[in-house]
């Protein structure tokens, strides 16, 4: 492996960002920064020529995420708690912003419910772009006023499913297509 980017030192940001990325696999990332993306990521060419990867979660913890890079992107793939499943299966789909899916897995026409957002039947497994909908950044996890991720780029609030709930956001983080191939590898593309 061969790191092929670092972030920038952005914002006074924790320069905690180095993405790795081989044939097969994506890697790592605690924490989280505001990065606008793209430019600063500027991945090489054949990170961007990769039209799918194979990401072990097997080391993915309940309560923890993993980023990994995929097109050039950030790709947040986190074990959610039972409370954290809990909390984005009582919410009213009447009280979201964005009432569709926003899962390229399935119809474009699905709604917005937990069960359309998560990756596995159990709920546990959430897979979805680390790109916040109003421009670009990257939102933080486990934060907001929803308990989700947090894009203080402008103040974006998204839930446990990653559903927009408050600021100027339009649309629920995108779920990209993705499956599972074994117990513990999800395909990406
Ligand atoms: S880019 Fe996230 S709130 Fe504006």
């Amino acid at each position: 492996m061969h790191p092929v980017s670092h972030a920038e030192d952005h914002q006074g940001t924790r320069r905690d960002f180095i993405y790795y990325a081989t044939a097969g696999a994506g890697a790592v990332v605690t924490g989280a920064a505001v990065w606008p993306l793209v430019n600063q990521m500027n991945p090489s060419a054949d990170v961007k020529a990769l039209a799918s990867i194979r990401v072990d979660v097997s080391t993915i913890a309940p309560g923890t995420q993993l980023t990994v890079l995929w097109q050039g992107k950030p790709v947040f793939i986190r074990a959610r708690t039972e409370d954290e499943i809990a909390s984005a299966r009582a919410v009213d789909l009447g009280d979201l912003p964005d009432q569709n899916a926003e899962n390229a897995n399935l119809d474009a026409a699905a709604d917005a419910s937990d069960e359309n957002r998560a990756l596995s039947e159990d709920g546990v497994w959430l897979v979805q772009m680390g790109v916040c909908t109003h421009l670009g950044c990257v939102p933080l996890g486990e934060a907001g006023d929803f308990g989700g991720w947090f894009c203080p780029c402008h103040g974006s609030h998204y839930d446990t499913a990653g559903r927009i709930r408050k600021g100027p956001a339009p649309r629920n983080l995108p779920v990209p297509v993705a499956e599972f191939v074994d117990e513990t590898t999800i395909k990406l593309g």
